[in-house]
């Protein structure tokens, strides 16, 4: 099998789908890996070092010719694939739900489009799973940018000059990057609260060291659909948490939101109006902002001030530690595919429950039931 990794075409996009480790490991399994030059340039990965782990290293051109498979971190436009063999399979995020004539042009070019943001949360997938991987460093990363906004310190510190008081930190959303900010905040030193829809989430709170607020005695409090994803809320739910959110949030310094419905815009857990409680100075970092945002007002990539209150975002959270969320990603591809690798055969075949997920296009249609019609 021929594998290619091209360089990344998304703008703000510095990530690339594989590493020198993970095409050491693919040659392991007799691939052999093409890898266009530059393609990890941003991840800080040379195209000798490539070289060096056994990848034919070349152009565009050269490296999607006959190719059976490219791995990609976003998928790229499908007439950057021609001259791939027919049916190759294209591993990469897809934003199914979003992006439908991405999805339409993979079909019509006789593509295999397999979305990884669309595997199964299941426990045999977890290792494959690129939204954990990449929220894990997504939810530190909004912690460090927002203690880098903030203009004082998280911990509390005792000097000759007087004390300086802890920050207050407040994680709405606690998924796995809810959890990773809720113990990047613990250990700045921030005195650290957080909410969630789902109530399995409370006993994870607490045992890091976190307070947690929760609405309770309204109805359909479990808030957790199939795969441990939230549901949306009751009108009566959405009431309470609007209120409780806003007695705390006038308390807090920083704010990091998560909040994601798949196949949904981000529900909106902060009016302006509540950002208006808010000490000026504090700071609102919206994990959510490229889905549609969790905070009123926020845009992508910009500062924006409400009533003395710094909203920020990034469009791409993951892409701003290429170096660890490349080496995360690529494992992902390469325990994907190689879990599923039939030797004889040379290739992987995927089994019917992943296969059946993630699998967007195929035979020139689009055969997902999730996004079908
Ligand atoms: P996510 O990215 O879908 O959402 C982030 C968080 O926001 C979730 O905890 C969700 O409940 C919460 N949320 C949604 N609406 C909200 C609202 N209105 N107010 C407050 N919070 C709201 O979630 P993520 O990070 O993917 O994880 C969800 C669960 O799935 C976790 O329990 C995680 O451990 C599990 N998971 C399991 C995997 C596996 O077994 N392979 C892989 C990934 C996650």
């Amino acid at each position: 099998m021929k594998i290619a990794v091209l360089k990344e075409q998304a703008s703000g996009e510095t990530r690339v789908a594989a590493t020198p480790e993970t095409v050491k490991k693919f040659i392991g399994l007799e691939n052999e890996v093409a890898v266009e030059t530059g393609a990890g340039a941003n991840a800080s990965i040379t195209d000798a070092a490539y070289a060096e782990a056994g990848a034919s290293v070349g152009s565009a051109v050269d490296v999607v010719k006959d190719a059976d498979i490219v791995l990609g971190v976003q998928a790229p436009d499908a007439k950057a694939l021609v001259g791939a063999k027919p049916g190759a399979w294209v591993a990469a995020l897809f934003d199914p739900f979003g992006d439908k004539p991405r999805v339409e042009s993979y079909a019509k070019a006789g593509l295999e489009a397999l979305s990884m943001e669309f595997m199964p949360r299941i426990t045999r997938a977890q290792s494959m799973d690129v939204l954990s991987s990449q929220s894990n460093l997504a939810g530190y990363k909004a912690v460090l940018a927002a203690a880098d906004t903030y203009g004082r310190a998280f911990p509390m510190m005792m000097t000759a000059a007087g004390t300086v008081q802890a920050a207050k930190a407040f994680i709405m959303g606690v998924g796995v990057a809810g959890l990773q900010a809720i113990a990047t905040a613990r250990r700045l030193g921030a005195q650290v609260s957080a909410t969630d829809v789902r109530s399995a989430t409370k006993e994870q709170i607490e045992s890091l060291g976190a307070k947690a607020i929760f609405v309770e005695d309204v109805a359909g409090i479990e808030g957790e659909g199939s795969g441990g994803y939230a549901t949306e809320m009751s009108d009566e739910y959405k009431a309470a948490q609007a209120k409780l959110v806003s007695e705390h949030i006038a308390k807090q310094d920083i704010v990091i939101t998560t909040a994601l419905i798949p196949g949904r815009a981000a529900p909106v857990l902060i009016t302006d109006t509540q950002i208006a409680t808010m000490k000026p100075g504090s700071v609102i970092f919206d994990l959510a902002v490229a889905q549609g945002g969790n905070v009123e007002g926020s845009k992508p990539d910009e500062t924006v001030v409400r009533h003395g209150v710094n909203i920020i975002g990034y469009s791409n959270t993951p892409a701003q530690l290429p170096a660890d969320a490349s080496a995360l990603f690529a494992r992902n591809h390469f325990n994907f595919l190689s879990a599923f690798w039939d030797k004889e055969a040379g290739k992987p075949e995927l089994d019917e429950e992943i296969g059946n997920a993630v699998r967007l296009t195929r035979g020139g249609k689009v055969v997902n039931e999730r996004i079908k019609g």
